[in-house]
């Protein structure tokens, strides 16, 4: 089937080549021209595990081509899929809808033919509907319809979220649509992934809901840590005891420096205002959005607290990206516990330096940070000479250290981990005096 994906961003890039893979034709468009001249000559513009392989061998075949024209995009195409950005409005929080209404109208002249219009973008309950008005507005209704099929990929394990998704959630009344949708994804069927058609509106709100369900398990989590850390328990342990349940699950129950990323903490915010314009009190969602901020702060105190009564201290960051898998610092609680603590009063006094180290998001994190830390080239540059190294973000790679290598190197071995990554037996054995979350046993 010919399928036109708009937007090549985290979401369109990773879902165009996954469906290429599955035998599609598929076509995908930007307006952005460098970066189809990018894609067009064989590199990806993000990074996204395992997506490099997918995207060079449909590339080569022919079954993946990049264009910045929607006309080619659109004409001739079965399945057109909207998946450009939803940024959250700068005071209102309220998911800005300009890109899918732009692409929406410009899209309608160029259909000619049956045409199913797919949104992916994540947007408020009602959009769908928006959207095929504006198309009804320039072509028949039986040349188009529009369907919402929210997208659940986790950034970083966008590929093996596709090919093994927990479900795939349509929002149509039509039956010829879904069945549409259905050949798309006929390959993942066949294998038995579930596929639930439910209505545009209720797919709309699937896909926030799930999103702020996460968020406030995690904030939740976040929560239950700081009471651990005061009362003598252990946050790994009650987490375990709790996921155990098969009504609440292991997942997503890992204490941190609070979400980041570019869908949670905008989909929070964008639910609450949609709760807000209904009338509808979201008083969870709206906990959990300043819960993660407050957490944030939380964090930047305790580096803080280690650091404040040292001269000139050198503070080793390991990890920068939102979490591990992605070079994206979007919302990252790496980058704004960095932020904050460079802002503590006295900060300047004491000549606190930094010096991070991230395996994936180091040119990201330099777009926002600018000069404000040292970029390290390797962790054990990061890691030289450091009176504290932080562990702000869940790499693998950092559970695994050396750590006499690392004690080596640094002036003083303190370690402030953030994720609870590392062991704390083994780190504490290095001789290494080591802070974590959650952890009441062994004080802070
Ligand atoms: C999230 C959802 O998980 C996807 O299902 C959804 O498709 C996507 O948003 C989207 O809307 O596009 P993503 O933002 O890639 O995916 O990242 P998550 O894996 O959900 O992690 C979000 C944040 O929560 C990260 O900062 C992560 O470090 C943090 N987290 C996650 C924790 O602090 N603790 C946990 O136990 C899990």
């Amino acid at each position: 089937m010919r399928i036109g994906v708009i937007g090549t961003g985290y979401v369109g890039l990773p879902t165009g080549a996954c469906l290429a893979e599955i035998g599609h034709e598929v076509i995908c468009c930007d307006k952005d021209r460098t970066k189809i001249e990018t894609l067009r000559s064989g590199r990806l513009t993000l990074y996204e595990e395992g997506l490099e392989e997918l995207f060079q061998r449909n590339l080569a075949a022919g079954r993946l081509r990049f264009t910045d024209s929607l006309a080619d995009c659109v004409e001739g195409s079965r399945v057109v899929i909207i998946a450009v950005g939803t940024p959250p409005h700068p005071v209102t929080r309220e998911a800005d809808l300009k890109y899918v209404y732009s692409v929406a109208s410009g899209l309608a002249a160029h259909i000619k033919d049956y045409t199913v219009v797919v949104i992916k973008s994540t947007v408020p309950v009602g959009t769908g509907d928006s959207v095929a008005e504006l198309i009804a507005d320039q072509i028949p209704s039986e040349l188009f319809e529009v369907v919402g099929l929210p997208e659940f990929l986790r950034e970083g394990f966008a590929v093996r979220d596709f090919f093994h998704p927990d479900r795939i959630v349509v929002g149509t009344d039509s039956p010829r649509a879904a069945g549409v949708i259905g050949e798309l994804y006929r390959p993942l069927l066949d294998r038995g992934v579930t596929l639930l058609e439910v209505s545009r509106r209720s797919s709309e709100i699937i896909k926030y809901a799930s999103n702020a369900f996460l968020a406030l398990k995690i904030h939740y989590i976040n929560e239950i840590a700081d009471l651990c850390e005061r009362t003598g328990a252990e946050v790994g342990e009650v987490a375990k005891g709790m996921g155990l349940d098969s009504r609440i699950g292991p997942k997503f129950l890992r204490p941190g420096p609070g979400y980041g990323g570019s869908c949670l903490p905008k989909d929070t915010a964008a639910l609450a205002f949609v709760g807000q314009r209904n009338q509808v009190e979201l008083s969870l969602i709206q906990a959990a959005i300043e819960g993660n901020q407050r957490r944030r702060d939380r964090l930047a105190g305790r580096l803080w607290s280690l650091v404040e009564h040292l001269k000139r201290p050198r503070l080793a960051i390991l990890g920068l990206a939102f979490k591990d898998g992605t070079n994206d610092c979007r919302e990252s609680p790496a980058l704004d516990i960095i932020a904050r603590l460079l802002e503590r009063e006295g900060c300047h006094e004491i000549g606190l330096s930094l010096s991070a180290w991230d395996p994936q998001a180091l040119v990201s994190a330099r777009a926002i940070l600018a000069e404000a830390v040292d970029y390290a080239a390797s962790p054990e540059e990061a890691l030289s000479g450091a009176d504290l190294a932080a562990v702000l973000t869940e790499w693998p790679q950092f559970a695994d250290l050396d750590l006499d290598r690392v004690k080596a190197l640094m002036r003083r071995p303190v370690i402030f981990d953030a994720r609870n990554l590392l062991d704390p037996e083994r780190v504490r054995a290095a001789g290494f005096e080591y802070h974590r979350l959650g952890d009441g046993r062994v004080g802070r």
